[in-house]
């Protein structure tokens, strides 16, 4: 299936997906020549690529717990011809990184899941030098974000939502500021980026590419065949009414928040 999914050139369909979101975190980064990144749940490694690309002569790290993620990355990476990426496997909650080691940390959508948020942040900030940046993408409120309920709403109306958590957890300012700035963080800004995610370059493609997500398979495959069959047709007709000549586009809204370790200055 993944050879079907729609590719930007050499990315993955995730890193497609996010493509207008890209250029956000790597400015709010600001990564520059000899900087040492930490990349916190970097899955197959974009933002590292990208980290190393502006650091000539540092150093990039990323760290994720999963071993298929880290598999995939360490291959895009070798055939990027980067070599100041290494790839942790390891949870970013607990994992013992070199203290004071990291002049930046970033996370694309990789900090939003952890067990316990403040002790994950404090064990981050703890990787970082005094006057390091943190900068993190993170999904604002499901409301906000089209494609949540879209899918939701065309396989399977009336099904109870999945619980808000997970990929939601740092949509709100108020929860946000407090646990960083319990780890340690100041100067904490929240910037609203408003990019729509991507599915394909047409309904078609979309409908497979939605299909290869697991909450939505998962929502189709729970119907019998005729339910099912409507339900897909369902979807294709909300991706075709998102068709536009650049592709199907679905409204997103992420937060890019940004903030230094240690006091004000
Ligand atoms: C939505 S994906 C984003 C991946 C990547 N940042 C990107 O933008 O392509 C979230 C990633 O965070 C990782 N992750 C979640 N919790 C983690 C933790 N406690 N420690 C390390 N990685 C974690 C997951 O394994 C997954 O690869």
């Amino acid at each position: 299936v993944s050879a079907r999914l729609p590719r930007i050139g050499d990315d993955d369909f995730y890193d497609a997906e996010l493509h207008r979101l890209r250029p956000h975190l790597r400015a709010a980064a600001a990564v520059r020549p000899g900087d040492r990144v930490l990349d916190i749940g970097c899955g197959t490694g974009q933002t590292a690529r990208d980290a190393a690309r502006d650091a000539p002569g540092g150093h990039v790290a990323g760290v994720d717990r999963s071993a298929p993620m880290l598999r995939r990355a360490r291959r895009l990476t070798r055939r990027a011809g980067l070599r100041s990426v290494r790839y942790v496997h390891a949870d970013a909650q607990r994992h013992r990184f070199p203290p004071g080691r990291f002049d930046v940390a970033l996370s694309r959508f990789g900090v939003m899941f952890f067990a316990d948020p403040p002790a994950a942040f404090a064990n981050v900030a703890r990787a970082l030098r005094p006057g390091a940046r943190l900068a993190l993408m993170v999904w604002q409120a499901p409301e906000h974000n089209a494609w949540v309920a879209a899918f939701r709403g065309a396989l399977a109306p009336g099904a109870t939502p999945s619980a808000a958590g997970g990929a939601f957890s740092l949509a709100d300012p108020a929860v946000t500021r407090p646990l960083l700035a319990g780890a340690g963080f100041s100067g904490i800004t929240f910037t609203d980026v408003r990019e729509p995610v991507y599915y394909g370059p047409d309904r078609d493609a979309a409908v497979g590419a939605v299909l290869s997500l697991r909450e939505p398979r998962d929502l189709l495959a729970a119907q019998d065949g005729r339910a099912a069959r409507r339900a897909g047709r369902r979807l294709r007709d909300l991706l075709a009414a998102h068709e536009t000549p650049g592709g199907v586009f679905l409204d997103a809204r992420s937060w890019i928040v940004t903030a230094t370790l240690g006091p004000p200055a």
